[in-house]
């Protein structure tokens, strides 16, 4: 029998996660250790109601409600209250007493994240955050060991199982928003309240951390450009479809250049994309995740997986805390997160993407030349158009539906040459404007 040294544990949260870590870390112990090289003793699970009745049942000897004594006592301290605060607290409490903290928790890592590894350095301490992206999806190791001698060009994440499962829903079934969105609820994807999820909050809490981890760079959550899916219909999604395409709610993480003023900078960005069918995201089904990832050496890697749930987040989380007991028995400090590139976060309008217009136009001769010289004029390059024509109402001119696919474009080219659009004489209507990505 191998003697390990026993390494003190303590969870705080009993939600869904937190009981499954509980569990899997009771019944898996002997494996844990012999792998992490040290005994894991979960000293106790901290709860705000201690009565309250728990799908993944924890014993009741374990269940406190007194946090603060329980981090005192810990080596490893694993957070998964969620939210900003006690959250925040009781991690920099766990750090500056010396303990390894493991979160699975975005938000405090997208908005308080230098402030953690700040305290974290100070006392060489380590600050795991595997499950904060992705549920059970391993992106963060990857990205921050594996991919360590590559240089990360853009990530492209459905980093949201909510809106990803509406979306196909819209796509597979035709579902309009309203009853995609319903029936995400019904099957407990979507809170009660979905506005974090389907306004994009979450997913643009992913990307920064996303954003900040590889591009060396603290990447602020306040500069994320974000829009959810909330103006997406079913006609956009058919019509996609029809054209090749899917639409699917991105996080975009980019490194580049900025043509105008040729500095080299970082953006990160969430929207609804058409991305093309033949795109490995197009093949992301239900309530699933996955992150696309462009390095220079290494090529197109993707990560794909449960986004969220109980037992698979709790996955994700017992591989730090493996990770954190294997540090603890190496002995020396824990490795600083690195934001040595110090890029300068660009803003969305200096952006380059290809876009997608629909406009419905009177059918006349003369329209479409007059169109293409908008483009034309706000220096944005057409790659396509395709025009459909409709019988207009008994006495006026048929109307024609155009789609028109641009090559890359800044931002503010696209907005200046949509608002030209808009003023035309010849266009009728803006039916919609979405960003290509992921085509070569
Ligand atoms: N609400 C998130 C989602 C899961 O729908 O993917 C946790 O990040």
């Amino acid at each position: 029998m191998i003697e390990y040294r026993n390494l003190r544990v303590a969870i705080l949260g009993g939600g869904s996660v937190g009981a499954q870590v509980a569990a899997l870390l009771l019944q898996h112990g002997d494996e844990l250790a012999a792998r992490a090289g040290a005994g894991l003793e979960l000293v106790g699970v901290a709860v705000r109601d201690v009565k309250a009745k728990r799908d993944t049942e924890i014993p009741k000897h374990l269940i406190t409600a007194d946090a603060e004594s329980l981090i005192l006592g810990a080596d490893i301290v694993v957070e998964l209250i969620g939210g900003l605060e006690p959250a925040r607290s009781y991690i920099l409490q766990a750090l500056n007493s010396g303990a390894d903290v493991i979160t699975a928790n975005k938000a405090v890592m997208a908005n308080h994240g230098p402030e953690l590894f700040e305290a974290a350095e100070q006392v060489g301490a380590q600050l795991y955050y595997e499950a904060a992206v992705g549920g059970a999806i391993p992106i963060i190791r990857p990205l921050r060991d594996s991919l360590a001698g590559d240089r990360v060009s853009r990530i492209l994440g459905i980093v949201n199982g909510t809106t990803n499962y509406i979306l196909d829903r819209m796509d597979v079934h035709g579902d309009d928003l309203h009853d995609a969105l319903a029936e995400a609820t019904r099957l407990g994807y979507a809170e009660a309240d979905p506005t974090a999820d389907i306004e994009g909050f979450d997913a643009a809490q992913k990307a920064a951390i996303l954003a900040s981890l590889a591009f060396h760079t603290t990447v602020p959550l306040d500069t994320v450009y974000r829009e959810g899916i909330t103006t997406v219909t079913r006609d956009q999604v058919q019509a996609a479809r029809k054209a090749g395409y899917v639409v699917k709610l991105l996080a975009i993480c980019e490194r580049f250049t900025d043509a105008a003023t040729g500095v080299e900078g970082v953006c990160a960005r969430v929207h609804p994309a058409l991305v093309p069918l033949d795109h490995p995201l197009a093949a992301v089904h239900g309530a699933n995740n996955a992150v696309f990832v462009e390095a220079e050496a290494a090529g197109d890697l993707m990560f794909y997986g449960a986004g969220a749930g109980g037992i698979e987040t709790a996955s994700a989380v017992l591989g730090d805390l493996v990770s954190a007991a294997r540090r603890h028995v190496a002995g020396g400090p824990g490795v600083a997160e690195s934001t040595h590139s110090n890029l300068p976060v660009l803003p969305m309008s200096s952006v380059t993407t290809r876009y997608q217009i629909t406009l419905s136009v009177v059918d006349e001769p003369g329209v479409l030349a007059a169109i293409a010289q908008l483009f034309s004029d706000h220096g944005v390059s057409v790659e396509a158009v395709s025009q459909s024509v409709r019988d207009g109402q008994a006495g006026s001119a048929p109307t024609a539906t155009l789609v028109i696919v641009t090559h890359r474009a800044s931002e503010s080219s696209l907005a200046s040459t949509v608002a030209a659009l808009a003023a035309s004489p010849v266009v009728s209507s803006i039916v919609s404007t979405l960003r290509v990505e992921g085509l070569q």
